[in-house]
């Protein structure tokens, strides 16, 4: 890759080499890395510590008057000394070099400033050659990531549970890719059962092939609820207390529904499962055309599936290897007919799992143990993760362990990333959500905020795209504001204001970078030349050292997982940014003031960019 020589090569221009490189050190794709190894190799000439104890003892300050990194003498626990004085007497013999302007002892820390020209250089240099590479880390190169997420049930709504897998699952995909891992997307849909049986008995009662057609989600779902008030009507399931919109025939006991228009519909399913070729074709046109509808959808999110999977894709054999398995271990139960697999032998909380119902009809749990082996076979992943809802956390412990049981070494590079709830995710009007129904009223929403500023208003040349854009940002923002596992409340106005840390105030923020390289009249390539020693300004320095970061937080990230971490980073770049708008004036100002200022402010953008689309949002040049 070309990009590896770029900070190199600046160096070299500079008159400098890199210092030697540090065991985990990516002092080609990370700034801070290269003075990192800098100061590692002359406090080890200083004091024999090993080069690693240091690297790793390096922390990033929090402000600028505490220098750039900082090591906490006692982090290096080293015995015997009194890092009071090895404060000060290290920052005395330490060679500054070119790398570093200031080593300050303060108490038991060492503080280092870096030469700031050479910040300026090697940062602004590499982010506007590297472009959208700038944030690539090679740590995943040559290995294969699954990442499954999204995976809504046809014929169901899309809830708030399924929103926030697509969004985070986008996201965390996008993220392996920027690691170098090879990503391959999958939606897990919910296509088979019983409610499918339902479903086509009910498409001859109260389906329009014309319906179909033109809104296939929408109408199968009216279908599907008009079928189970039927079962309902003739059960006397409401007598017990069942409300109305919560029924579902797919998910009742049995016993409880003795009804005609049920029993056509297990004999329906039952067909399908037979493989009747006349019943799979009807189901398979639902699913086609709801599939067709999804890819647009997820298309406005930025997202496509490598493929689209389902739970009546899995292979009958491999879910009766799994309970043939567990049969000769002697594991399985028998009760009332149906098998079930005792996991508290392997772990106390798992409790026991059932694997096959008494009329050998597969189940979720199964469903998913085929599927992951089947996954395997065909892809063999490094690693495969699960975006699911975390009161899915038993079922995702329950079917990796019965993978693991069955002895495939793979089941250990499987992982779960979970999440909380959304409250209060419905449209204005109340109506059942679906995920276009939540996106379009985000979008109506949004034109009505931009069309309150006439002029801006006008000159923007698709109004109603860029709404759609920013209403997407404004969900997924709020969404990525705190800590997965958190709950949160979705709050219409809250999460589409400009004001505030919000989606609309990252796109605004984006868009006036944007703004300000339009106005400058100045050409990308006079920032090749631009004079760094006229950014004398703290909040230069300030900005330069945040963006400079923008590979460390990539790190961190890859760690937690959480794509908070990117939303805060990034407001805090804003934040910097909209104050050096009041002292880091381009307009108006003598050329090379306004080239060098303007190639941070260009710098600051693609960052930005590159950190929206990393989430998994479309940065809009204008607003
Ligand atoms: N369709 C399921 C639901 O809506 C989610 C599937 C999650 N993925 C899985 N492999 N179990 O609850």
């Amino acid at each position: 890759m070309s990009s590896v020589s770029i900070i190199t090569k600046e160096l070299e221009n500079l008159g400098l080499q890199q210092p030697s490189t540090i065991k985990d050190s990516l002092p080609n794709y990370n700034i801070i890395d290269v003075f990192r190894n800098y100061i590692s190799d002359e406090l080890n000439r200083i004091t024999e510590i090993d080069k690693e104890t240091i690297f790793n003892s390096l922390d990033n300050s929090k402000l600028l008057d505490q220098g750039d990194l900082i090591i906490p003498i006692p982090k290096l626990k080293i015995k015997g000394i009194n890092p009071n004085e090895k404060s000060k007497e290290w920052s005395g013999k330490f060679e500054k070099g070119k790398f570093i302007s200031e080593v300050k002892s303060q108490g038991v820390f060492l503080q280092f400033f870096f030469n700031k020209n050479l910040l300026f250089n090697l940062t602004i240099n590499d982010v506007l050659k590297r472009k959208q590479e700038f944030g690539y880390l090679p740590l995943g190169v040559g290995k294969k990531a699954i990442v499954e997420f999204s995976s809504p049930n046809i014929a169901k709504p899309f809830h708030a549970g399924h929103l926030r897998s697509t969004i985070i699952g986008g996201f965390i995909s996008n993220l392996y890719e920027k690691i170098g891992w090879e990503v391959k997307r999958i939606n897990y849909l919910g296509d088979w059962g019983k409610q499918f049986g339902l479903l086509a008995i009910g498409f001859e009662r109260y389906g329009s092939e014309e319906l179909l057609l033109e809104d296939p989600i929408n109408h199968l779902f009216e279908v599907y609820v008009k079928i189970n008030n039927d079962v309902r009507n003739e059960t006397n399931a409401n007598t017990e207390g069942e409300k109305n919109e919560e029924f579902d025939a797919s998910e009742q006991d049995e016993k409880k529904l003795q009804s005609s228009t049920n029993e056509e519909a297990r004999n329906f399913f039952k067909r399908m499962e037979d493989g009747d070729e006349s019943a799979l074709k009807i189901w398979e046109r639902f699913r086609d055309l709801s599939i067709e509808r999804y890819i647009d959808t997820y298309a406005r999110l930025n997202i496509k599936y490598d493929v689209y999977s389902g739970e009546s894709q899995v292979p009958k054999e491999k879910m009766q290897n799994a309970t043939k398995l567990f049969e000769e271990k002697g594991l399985i139960h028998i009760d009332r007919g149906a098998k079930l697999i005792d996991l508290t032998k392997f772990n106390k909380k798992l409790g026991k799992a059932l694997v096959e119902k008494s009329d050998g009809t597969s189940l979720y749990l199964t469903r998913d143990v085929g599927e992951a082996i089947k996954r395997y076979e065909t892809y063999k992943f490094d690693k495969m993760i699960y975006v699911i809802a975390s009161q899915q956390d038993l079922h995702c412990q329950q079917f990796f362990e019965i993978l693991k049981q069955m002895g495939f070494e793979w089941a250990n590079n499987l992982e779960h990333i979970n999440f909380g709830m959304v409250q209060g995710m419905s449209t204005r009007k109340g109506n059942v959500v679906f995920l276009d129904n939540i996106l379009q009223e985000t979008k109506e929403k949004m034109h009505e905020v931009m069309k309150k500023n006439e002029d801006k208003y006008s000159q923007i040349e698709e109004p109603d795209k860029i709404a759609d854009l920013i209403g997407i940002s404004a969900v997924m923002i709020q969404d990525f504001q705190s800590k997965r596992i958190l709950n949160y409340e979705f709050k219409w106005d809250r999460m589409t204001s400009f004001e505030g840390d919000t989606g609309p105030y990252l796109q605004y923020a984006h868009s006036r970078l944007c703004s300000v390289e339009r106005k400058s009249n100045i050409k990308k390539e006079e920032l090749e030349n631009a004079n760094f020693e006229l950014l004398t300004e703290p909040c230069a320095l300030n900005l330069i050292r945040i963006i400079a970061q923008y590979p460390d937080i990539i790190k961190k990230t890859v760690k937690n997982m959480e794509a908070s971490t990117i939303v805060t980073y990034l407001f805090n770049l804003t934040h910097i940014v909209s104050q050096c708008y009041d002292i880091l004036w381009v307009a108006g100002q003598e050329k090379d003031i306004a080239i060098a200022r303007l190639a941070l402010y260009a710098t600051a953008r693609q960052v930005l960019n590159n950190g929206m689309k990393l989430l998994g949002l479309t940065p809009v040049e204008r607003m």
